[in-house]
């Protein structure tokens, strides 16, 4: 059946997470994902956080899979000849540069579509229209500013930011998702469009629930699942909730065997409503399957911290994967706290591809998330990043350049 996206050519002009995130998606889904990068340097990470001197960082080659790697000054005149060309040949030009970027280097939306009116734009940038939308952003900056650092931590802490890159990988998700929506829709109109995420939107997007919660607390003034309840005080704002669970149905992390000495010694337990009598009776506790303090999801809603010191009561005699199985024999939802470590060594995530060894020239085997999403007609075949150019003279070549031209601009640096 091929790929899903064969035949779609993706200029790539993003750099660091959130835009690359983007076009390895497409990638993944067999789009010729072409990246733009400066000629000796290349995308920033190539260098960030290196682990091997001289090596393409893991930063890079995680978020670069089965893309082709083009060195190119765009700013000189040779090389604005050849984004021309690329723009021309392309279906998608995917940026993440700060605001105006791309409108200096000459490459207006007005200018790309004199030249593919088929093209579509996409860009993430920070925030979208409105007083912020000149500033650079970076991931953390996205999280606090779209709803999720002031909703995440305890209430006695300060705003936290989540390890998940809801900012960077989150808005890159939802930009291959307008992407992938304006193609279908070229399909009819035969043009093309711009496709805009910003972080801030995205972030949101992901924060939806404590929306719901503010307007929630703004028409009762309390949160009966949030910790704060019955005994602390509620502001005007949501607060941060701890680890109570975000939709109806109550949940905490607990204390499993060995949490003294191992961190990540700890399980995620739901107190589901249809199996409560099971949780009662698996904890030790059957007395409250008809005790009126507890037998009714709303009555037990001011006695949660009792309900969780119970259940930990009991977790703390089993590791949390003994207490898995065992709840999970009585259909009750948790989950376990699961270390890095713990998911690459994982052979369930092995065997479905989500976690992959990839083999790297210069860096040799190491591990990636491979694609999260299983299309069953077009299966992910997971492949290295590019080197920085490797793959100049062939996309060149493609573009009607003979091997003379290639070495002009080479020797004029332009490649
Ligand atoms: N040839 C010539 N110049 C190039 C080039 C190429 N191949 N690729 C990039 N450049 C130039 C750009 O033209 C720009 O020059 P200018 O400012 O003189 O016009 C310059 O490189 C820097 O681009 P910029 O995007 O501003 O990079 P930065 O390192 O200063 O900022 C970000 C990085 C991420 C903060 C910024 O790109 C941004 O806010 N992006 C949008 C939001 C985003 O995606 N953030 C998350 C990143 S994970």
């Amino acid at each position: 059946m091929g790929k899903a996206l064969d035949g779609v050519r993706i200029l790539d002009f993003t750099h660091v997470q959130s835009g690359p995130t983007c076009t390895q998606l497409l990638a993944w889904f067999g789009a010729d994902v072409i990246k733009v990068e400066r000629a000796g340097s290349g995308d920033v990470t190539r260098q960030q956080l290196r682990d091997i001197p001289d090596v393409d960082s893991l930063y890079f080659t995680m978020l670069n899979h089965n893309k082709r790697s083009l060195t190119l000054d765009a700013k000189c005149e040779d090389g604005k000849k050849v984004l021309e060309k690329l723009v021309v040949s392309c279906d998608v030009l995917v940026e993440n540069f700060a605001p105006g970027v791309l409108d200096r280097m000459g490459f207006t939306w007005e200018r790309i579509q004199q030249l593919n009116p088929r093209m579509i734009v996409a860009s993430v940038k920070g925030f979208g229209p409105g007083p912020y939308q000149d500033c650079k952003v970076y991931e953390n900056i996205a999280q606090c500013a779209g709803g999720s650092a002031s909703t995440t931590g305890f209430d006695d802490g300060p705003p936290l930011v989540t390890g998940a890159q809801i900012g960077d990988s989150g808005t890159g998700l939802h930009l291959a998702l307008g992407i992938v929506a304006a193609l279908y829709q070229r399909h009819r109109t035969g043009r093309g469009q711009k496709v805009l995420a910003a972080m801030q939107d995205s972030v949101l997007n992901l924060c939806r629930v404590k929306l719901r919660d503010q307007q929630r607390l703004a028409c009762t003034g309390v949160l009966k699942e949030y910790p704060q309840y019955p005994n602390g005080q509620f502001g005007e704002a949501v607060p941060r909730a701890g680890n109570a669970s975000g939709g109806g149905q109550p949940g905490w992390i607990v204390k499993c065997k060995g949490w003294q000495s191992d961190p990540n010694a700890y399980l995620y337990f739901i107190t589901q409503a249809p199996v409560w009598q099971d949780i009662c009776k698996v904890i030790g506790k059957e007395e409250w399957i008809t005790d009126p303090d507890y037998a009714t999801p709303e009555a037990r809603l001011p006695r949660l911290e009792q309900v969780f010191a119970a259940i930990e009561a009991w977790t703390v005699t089993k590791s949390k994967l003994e207490a898995m199985q065992i709840l999970n024999e009585h259909d009750i939802p948790c989950g376990p706290i699961l270390s890095m470590r713990e998911i690459a060594a994982e052979p369930s995530l092995r065997a479905t591809g989500t976690v992959v060894e990839v083999d790297h020239p210069t860096r040799g085997k190491y591990l990636s998330v491979g694609n999260p999403i299983k299309l069953s007609g077009s299966e992910t075949e997971v492949r290295r990043s590019p080197l920085l150019g490797e793959h100049t003279d062939e996309v060149l070549a493609e573009l009607g350049y003979c091997m003379q031209e290639i070495a002009a601009l080479r020797a004029k640096n332009v490649i």
